[in-house]
């Protein structure tokens, strides 16, 4: 498939770019800094670079002729008094270059929480959400909400949790329809390269068309068996008895 890959300079676009190239597929990256692109460059065309703002119509159409699908891993800067509109603004530009060139396939990510829900992690609930991340969900929250009422378009809005930086481990992720992957434990994270390889799923399943779908670490799983066991042994998780 040939993609669309805006925020590739960031950390999981890397990911997407590498693994979508590993994958088979002809990737084009518009990027602002495409010097930040650390990927290899592969013999042949399988990889276009395109310098350009993901904020102007024109940068995006260029760099999306010919293009099957978008993914998107742009993120916001996080804090209490930052503002953060590029979510909703490149998702505007993103919108009208595919309906122009009849591109049909989205996908993009956000973060687990854009919208309240009582099973949240307690301090991403109480601690992070109202203050430093409070701008950029509701940023997200914004484009998600626009996705909903979008019915040209076959997206796919990933929701992630804490992001780290392990290697590709090869588990599929825990996936939940919503605003989180429910009945895990406190301390959940996905790695960037599952999380990419998981976007890049969706490009070849429709199990997830017009979803947000919110993924976690496999090892979360583990990790929460691991507490109930514990737990039903009289042992709280980290060995003491109760
Ligand atoms: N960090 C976490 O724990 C966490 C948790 C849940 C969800 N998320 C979300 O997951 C996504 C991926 O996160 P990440 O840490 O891999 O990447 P990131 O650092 O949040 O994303 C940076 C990417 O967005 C681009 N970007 C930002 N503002 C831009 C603008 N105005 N115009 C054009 N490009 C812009 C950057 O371009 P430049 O390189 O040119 O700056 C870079 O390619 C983000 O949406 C993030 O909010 C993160």
């Amino acid at each position: 498939m040939k993609v669309l890959i805006v925020g590739a300079t960031g950390p999981t676009g890397q990911e997407l770019v590498k693994q979508a190239l590993t994958s088979g597929h002809t990737v084009t990256v518009l990027a602002r800094r495409p010097d930040k692109l650390s990927v290899p460059q592969p013999t042949g065309d399988s990889l276009k670079v395109i310098p350009g703002e993901v904020l102007k119509l024109d940068d995006v159409k260029g760099a999306l002729t010919g293009c099957d699908a978008v993914i998107s891993a742009l993120g916001g800067k996080a804090g209490v008094f930052t503002s953060c509109d590029v979510y909703t603004k490149s998702l505007d530009v993103i919108l009208k270059a595919m309906k122009e060139l009849e591109v049909k396939r989205f996908i993009a990510c956000t973060s687990w929480g854009t919208k309240d829900d009582p099973e949240l992690p307690y301090l991403f609930r109480w601690v992070f959400k109202p203050s430093i991340l409070r701008n950029v969900l509701a940023n997200m929250e914004v484009m998600e909400d626009t996705l909903l009422k979008e019915e040209e378009i076959n997206w796919t809005v990933v929701k992630p949790p804490r992001l780290m930086d392990g290697p590709l481990t090869g588990v599929a992720p825990l996936t939940m329809e919503g605003q989180l992957v429910r009945g895990l434990p406190g301390k959940v994270h996905i790695d960037r390269s599952d999380l990419a390889k998981f976007m890049l799923d969706c490009l070849t399943t429709s199990d997830w068309d017009r979803k947000l779908v919110a993924v976690a670490a496999g090892s979360c799983a583990v990790a929460e068996a691991a507490a109930e066991a514990a737990s039903s042994e009289g042992n709280s998780v980290d060995g003491e008895k109760k």
